[in-house]
């Protein structure tokens, strides 16, 4: 009995003075493992008579109970000091000053996707998806334009061929505008719909306002009562926010999108000059969108009644609202992968877009 007891106080002076888990474990080991010594007093309890085997049990049990609650109490003791001294080797000063010259900036197409984020994610509307392949069923057919329908030439679109098909309607197409977003929703979704889509389209098409691969932001609500009003409300604030002007003079003229009826092309008000374009001013007139009452026809496509629902789309460009938005001149350049371009044209990383904390943060601005 004398022997287990200074063994057991042995062990636990020797877990208490243990430097690392590698010690800790031997330790275990000599104790409690399958040759320690309180596991060779276990077996030997086989010989002693019932009353002992009772009193040395007990025993042994609250010895080896005491060691590993004194191997547990200190491996987590051991750890915790472990990760103390990484995280004090690990620390950085965020103190630093950053060195400008060495951080990157923020594409401005990225900037103004960030900021119609924002506005609209403001007002409820959820950012959706779609593949930039698409076939035509989701490019055009659901948009209630069929194949040999006259709107389809007011796209250049690039065709991919099918190698499964002969047929020349089985071909896919690079998306020529995110309006294939629409289909995607409301086939997955029952309205209420709320979205906006915004992403990459393609079109064969190439001047200092046109690259093949451009941006669009795509527009969808759907609900029992959406109305006209509803949506020249939406697309006023949305135009005040972006362009960070309390008055901005807006109209609407009639317009034709084979997806919308009826439909409409948004301008705003601007005063041009041979070497300038002041937006929010003056007697001239911008385009900035196009848009409409959702056609019958698509809501159908998708599996949506139109005698209960109907809803509002819009379409705009986010390459040209931020030739617009920071006159930046040609749309070529956009996409020139040049790091002096960049720089000139471009936002510091830092400087988030968000409707409390500044949209367009000019301050920021890396020129
Ligand atoms: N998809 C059209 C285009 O690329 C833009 C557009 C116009 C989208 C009207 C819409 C809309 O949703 O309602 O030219």
């Amino acid at each position: 009995m004398e022997n287990l007891d200074n063994l057991k106080s042995a062990t636990l002076e020797k877990i208490a003075a243990a430097a690392d888990v590698k010690t800790l474990d031997e330790i275990k080991v000599a104790a409690i493992g399958k040759k320690g010594f309180v596991t060779e007093q276990m077996k030997a309890l086989a010989l002693l008579d019932v009353e002992a085997k009772k009193a040395m049990g007990q025993k042994l049990n609250a010895v080896k109970c005491e060691i590993e609650t004194a191997l547990d109490v200190k491996k987590q003791e051991l750890a915790e000091k472990e990760l103390n001294e990484k995280l004090k080797k690990e620390t950085i000063d965020v103190t630093l000053p950053i060195r400008e010259e060495n951080i990157g900036r923020i594409h401005p197409v990225s900037k103004i996707y960030e900021e119609v984020v924002a506005i609209f994610g403001e007002m409820g509307f959820e950012v959706a998806d779609g593949p930039d392949i698409e076939d035509q069923f989701h490019n055009f057919n659901a948009l209630n334009t069929p194949a040999n329908h006259p709107a389809r030439q007011m796209q250049d679109t690039f065709y991919i061929i099918n190698p499964e098909s002969d047929n020349f309607d089985d071909s896919y197409v690079v998306r020529t505008q995110t309006s294939a977003v629409q289909i995607r929703t409301m086939e997955k979704k029952q309205p209420p719909i709320r979205i906006i889509a915004p992403g990459r389209t393609y079109r064969a098409d190439y001047d200092a306002t046109h690259t093949p691969m451009f941006h669009q932001v795509e527009g969808l609500v759907v609900d029992k009562v959406t109305t006209f009003a509803n949506l020249k409300g939406c697309l006023y604030d949305f135009v005040k926010a972006f362009f960070e002007l309390d008055n901005i003079p807006v109209r609407y003229r009639p317009s034709y999108f084979p997806f919308t009826e009826p439909s409409a092309e948004m301008d705003i008000g601007c005063k041009k000059s041979k070497t300038e374009l002041k937006i929010g001013a003056g007697d001239d007139w911008l385009e900035i969108l196009g848009c409409g009452m959702v056609h019958p026809n698509v809501l159908k496509a998708c599996g949506i009644d139109p005698d209960e629902y109907q809803g509002f789309a819009f379409g705009m460009g986010l390459d040209r609202l931020a030739m617009l938005k920071y006159g930046i001149p040609d749309l070529r350049t956009f996409f020139e992968s040049d790091v002096r371009w960049l720089k000139h044209y471009g936002f510091m990383p830092l400087d988030e877009s968000s409707m409390t904390g500044g949209l367009s943060n000019n301050g920021g601005l890396a020129r």
